[in-house]
């Protein structure tokens, strides 16, 4: 049965050459100040680059008297962004407020109109991609969301259109500014975790509610629109194991380094072979160990690297601006006039497409390398049980390395590649030795 998203559209006429694509800009914060900004000093090549002029004629805010908002008209300001939404005058929405309950209502709104939408909102696209890509579907109406995954960085252009004739087998990367910023400044400078994130937030990288930059949570949804677009699978953000900073100590940072390893937060996204010979996916995102010399552990502050291996273009590697009002808005603006174009000449951009439908593989499934710190009683015959614990799973291990402490020892312990859930048991079999006092940290290598 042929499941194509594209085939199905209702295909739209134009507005018409020199036509005006009514904006609604919902949110004025840090994206949305710096989209409105760059729309109305750059009219005229939006003008050109569209066919016919842009307007915003409307902004939506949740207090319109409770900040500035400079050059904002302020008859153009509302707090009824519902109402805005559904105006006449309107054909392309904006979304740039955050959230998903909310936001997914003037969003449905919107496209079950007719009307495009350009959202930056992973959450909301991870949380609901397939009743957002159903709407547009049903109206044949854009839905545009290149700013959700790393800003600047056109991944999902690159994952949509480019490689559309390609088969990606991997893509794995640091797509988290605000996490990346907090690591960076630990190692770099000694920073401590809360004065990190403090200027990670006032830099404009941080979530309205950091937690979920630090516990993983926006990593998580960017892996899950990426999985979906990269094996035409739909991947839920509830699909994807996550795990994030918070429990990474200045020690693990030290002890990395130490070892000739920076950590970084990473999403992965992989095509997995099952020893029955089928395909499925998984989608996670954790801590993990870089080597100091591969390309990923240089990228600092809130910079963004994504890595793509695909069958037949190789590896390819996007490294740039994963977050902050500029960044943010340059995709959105792309996004904007791919849409707008479509208004006025009629037409629709490639949809949704996830025809694949791959089973989504558990974390146990998946094969990793973990480094183990523990304190171990300095005892004779406690090397040779720890590591029996290993070879009782087959699991073999890479390098073992002892500092001897005053009475207990710190062991560090490097294994070879094996399933996430032998793994897990192995550190749950180590952890009720009397042998072991404390497994302090355990974090898994990114090669
Ligand atoms: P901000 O918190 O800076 O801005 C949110 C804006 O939404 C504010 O203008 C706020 O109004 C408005 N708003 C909140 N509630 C309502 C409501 N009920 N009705 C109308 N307007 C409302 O968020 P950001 O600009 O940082 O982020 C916006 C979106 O972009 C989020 O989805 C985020 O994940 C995404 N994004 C952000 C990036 C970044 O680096 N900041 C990068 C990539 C994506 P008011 O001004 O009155 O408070
Ligand atoms: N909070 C996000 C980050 C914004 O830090 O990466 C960009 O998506």
């Amino acid at each position: 049965m042929l499941t194509s998203s594209v085939a199905q559209a209702p295909i739209r006429a134009g507005k018409g050459e020199g036509e005006t694509v009514g904006i609604a800009l919902l949110g004025f914060g840090t994206v949305g100040s710096e989209v409105f900004r760059l729309l109305q000093e750059n009219a005229d090549a939006f003008t050109h680059r569209i066919g016919g002029p842009a307007e915003v004629r409307g902004v939506a805010v949740s207090h319109v008297g409770n900040k500035p908002r400079p050059g904002v008209p302020k008859d153009l300001l509302t707090d009824d962004a519902a109402g805005l939404v559904t105006r006449d005058d309107i054909d392309l929405v904006v979304e740039v407020i955050g959230g998903i309950d909310f936001p997914r209502e003037l969003v449905l709104t919107a496209l079950n109109a007719g009307k495009s939408v350009v959202t930056a909102n992973k959450a909301l696209v991870a949380a609901r991609a397939d009743e957002l890509a159903a709407a547009a579907e049903a109206t044949g109406a854009d839905l545009y969301f290149e700013a959700a995954v790393a800003a600047a960085i056109p991944v999902v252009g690159m994952l949509r259109r480019s490689l559309a004739g390609d088969q990606v087998e991997r893509i794995s990367g640091i797509v988290n500014g605000t996490t990346n910023f907090i690591l960076d400044a630990m190692e770099a400078t000694g920073a401590s975790y809360d004065d990190a994130l403090a200027e990670a937030t006032r830099l404009g990288y941080a979530e309205a509610d950091p937690t979920a930059d630090v516990e993983g949570h926006d990593a998580a949804s960017k892996a899950a629109i990426m999985a979906s677009l990269a094996f035409h699978t739909r991947v839920n953000f509830d699909d994807v194991y996550c795990q994030g900073i918070s429990d990474i100590t200045a020690g693990d940072i030290q002890a990395a380094n130490e070892a000739g390893f920076s950590i970084k937060l990473l999403a992965i996204c992989e095509r997995l072979r099952r020893d029955d010979g089928t395909e499925a996916v998984n989608a996670r995102v954790h801590p993990a160990l870089v080597r100091k010399e591969h390309p990923m552990a240089s990228v600092s502050e809130s910079y963004n690297a994504i890595f793509v291996e695909s069958e037949a273009a190789g590896e390819l590697m996007f490294y740039g601006n994963g977050a902050g009002g500029n960044p943010t808005a340059s995709a959105v603006l792309g996004d904007v006039v791919g849409a707008a174009r479509n208004i006025v000449h009629g037409g629709r951009a490639p949809g949704e497409n996830t025809y694949a439908n791959l089973p989504i593989a558990s974390f146990g499934e998946v094969r990793t390398k973990f480094h183990i710190d523990m304190e171990v009683s300095d005892k004779l015959g406690v090397l040779k049980e720890v590591a029996g614990v290993f070879a009782r799973r087959d699991v073999s291990l890479r390098t073992v390395r002892q500092e001897d402490g005053e009475e207990t020892a710190r062991l560090i312990v490097v294994t070879h590649s094996a399933r996430e859930e032998v793994l897990e048991a192995i550190i749950d079999e180590l952890r009720a030795l009397d042998s072991v006092h404390a497994v302090h940290s355990v974090i898994r290598l990114s090669e």
